[in-house]
């Protein structure tokens, strides 16, 4: 949703904007083209390869990239001596390079070592959580974040599996879920599953609810604040955050309802299919 996030951003001449989430660099590179040549853009990612490859795409004297996480963007920024911004992008989700990158462990198809850390000099992996938790604290994830229904019928045959030998790859868990659900549902059996881990093993919902918490706090007034998100969980947090700060009159919501891709998009990028974009202005 390139072109939505241009115009719902309403880009300013020199302004000063920052990418939270800059994956590869995709909209940065288009942000570029609308902000003048003393315009700056602050982009921040977790995954040190996505950024070298940013790195590349954006070298350019106002780009300055960050590795770390959007929920602490006002120290990132401020080490840069930046405490106000006019505009701020959320592009939540996987980067293109997580998701193909096979040894990464996010695809419950390959054969690597479960693994789904963006930020990989982090020490806790999915393997550890699947190995290492216990029964219940797997079941509450599964429910959680998974919003996954046979959570405990699946949290039982993880431990039961793994106190013989353990779980390593993605493939061997997917097939653990497989037998679980029994050939039943329409989606692949372990998308609920892999969805939850990944958000428990990034901590991807708190860091979401700090980023925005934080991001409010630099924008200056009309600045704006775009969030695209992949799954409800994600959406239900923009939702709620832009409905209580609307309320208390720190923000105006322009987007009453979300933007979709177009039927065009989905076609060619198939991962946008459940892309919603949400965009409020700071007043
Ligand atoms: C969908 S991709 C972004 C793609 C990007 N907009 C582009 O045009 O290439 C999401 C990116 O957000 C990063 N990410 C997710 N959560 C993060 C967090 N809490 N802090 C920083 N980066 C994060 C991921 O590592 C990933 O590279």
């Amino acid at each position: 949703m390139l072109k939505e996030v241009i115009t719902m951003l309403d880009l300013r001449q020199n302004g000063v904007y920052v990418d939270a989430t800059v994956g590869l660099g995709g909209h940065s590179e288009e942000i570029l083209k609308f902000i003048g040549s003393e315009g700056r853009i602050f982009g921040i990612d977790k995954d040190a390869e996505a950024l070298k490859i940013a790195g590349k795409r954006l070298s350019d004297k106002r780009v300055v990239l960050k590795r770390g996480s959007f929920s602490d963007v006002e120290t990132l920024l401020s080490l840069e001596g930046i405490s106000e911004i006019d505009g701020i992008l959320f592009d939540l989700g996987l980067s293109m390079l997580q998701l193909k990158d096979l040894e990464r462990g996010f695809s419950f198809v390959s054969d690597k070592r479960l693994d789904m850390r963006m930020d990989e000099t982090q020490k806790i992996s999915a393997w550890d959580i699947v190995n290492r938790y216990p029964e219940r604290e797997i079941d509450r994830i599964l429910w959680e974040f998974g919003e996954e229904r046979l959570s405990r019928k699946i949290a039982k045959a993880i431990t039961r599996l793994r106190d013989k030998k353990s779980i390593d790859t993605c493939s061997g868990l997917s097939q653990i879920i497989e037998e679980v659900y029994g050939g039943r549902g329409k989606t692949h059996p372990s998308t609920k599953t892999f969805q939850a881990l990944r958000i428990a093993v990034n901590r991807e919902l708190d860091q979401l609810r700090e980023g925005l918490e934080a991001a409010l706090k630099l924008l200056k007034k009309s600045g704006r604040l775009c969030v695209i998100t992949y799954h409800s969980l994600e959406d239900r947090i923009v939702k709620h955050f832009f409905r209580d700060n609307a309320k208390t009159g720190l923000v105006r919501v322009l987007t009453k309802k979300p933007i979709i891709p177009l039927i065009e998009e989905i076609r060619a990028n198939p991962s946008s299919r459940s892309a919603k974009l949400r965009t409020a202005e700071r007043i």
